[in-house]
């Protein structure tokens, strides 16, 4: 029997992309309008309604999906989701800054998206004289773990020379970060923070994933940062993210291998290797290359 369904749409054994939470857009873009938008394939449209309630519909279902407004974003699913999207216990804190810093589509693959926010080792040749600068390219050696308790990919002890680390840095420092994936699409990195010698940043990618080779990314912020203007510090991560573009949309295949032997590893990408060996155990399809 041939397969019919649209080629955008996930596998209906893909549960481990199915049933997870997905950003669709920032909050402050749902309005009493109707917004239209796309996950994995499917039309949705979404809007907030007089009693303060958002209703997120989907093409071809009478039953409004299930819905979380959550780190400036909402979030929805077309599976069966965990109570929550994930938990980012910093977030709450009351002296930290969210920053949204705009959504962004990206001719890619969201996977790929993904990994290249686990790389450290392209900030020199793709960050220049901000994240990273020549002749520094040397990738120190770091801790990579799939957290079986929490089903997490984590990267700890990474540190990079940054000549412009952060948009209130004003001096080349060590940065240290800790990675780590949530769910396929979903991951942040806790960076070592200029204004605080205790607490890092919290840098988010949220990322919904609209088509196996599409997907609109939201980069969202959580920092202790109380001077610097929102405009100052949206624009500082945009500028960062635009230089990814190129990047990702250059890339091929579109989609990303989960064969480990598709690309060959070095010691510097452990974090890459260990996000794609946790994808394959969890059967991700969508937006994988399919062996
Ligand atoms: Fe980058």
């Amino acid at each position: 029997m041939t397969d019919t369904r649209h080629p955008d749409l996930a596998d209906p054994d893909d549960r481990a992309v199915l049933d997870c939470w997905h950003p669709i857009g920032f909050l402050d873009g749902i309005g009493a309008h109707r917004t239209h938008t796309r996950l994995l394939g499917v039309d949705l449209t979404a809007r907030r309604h007089r009693d303060g309630a958002i209703v997120v519909g989907a093409a071809g279902r009478s039953d409004p999906l299930p819905v979380a407004e959550r780190y400036g974003c909402l979030w929805t699913s077309l599976g069966t989701p965990p109570a929550a999207p994930l938990s980012i216990p910093d977030a709450d804190e009351p002296d930290r800054r969210l920053v949204c810093c705009g959504s962004v589509e990206v001719h890619a693959s969201g996977l790929r998206v993904i990994e290249n926010f686990l790389d450290i080792a392209h900030f020199p040749f793709v960050h220049t004289g901000i994240l990273g600068a020549e002749p520094q390219t040397e990738v120190a050696r770091y801790h990579t773990e799939i957290r079986r308790d929490v089903d997490e990919v984590w990267a700890t002890e990474c540190r990079f020379h940054q000549p412009q680390a952060a948009h209130s840095s004003h001096t080349g420092v060590e940065a240290q970060y800790v990675y780590r994936v949530a769910s396929p699409f979903v991951t942040l990195l806790y960076k070592s923070c200029p204004n605080d010698p205790v607490r890092p940043d919290v840098i988010a990618l949220f990322v919904q994933p609209t088509a196996p080779d599409r997907c609109r990314a939201h980069p969202v912020m959580f920092l202790i940062d109380d001077v610097s203007p929102q405009a100052d510090l949206i624009q500082f991560q945009q500028r960062i993210f635009l230089q990814d573009r190129i990047i990702l949309e250059n890339q091929r295949p579109r989609l990303l291998p989960l064969d480990p032997r598709a690309e060959i590893p070095t010691r510097a990408d452990s974090l890459s290797v260990a996000y794609r060996r946790w994808l394959k155990e969890k059967q991700v399809r969508y937006g994988a290359v399919h062996t």
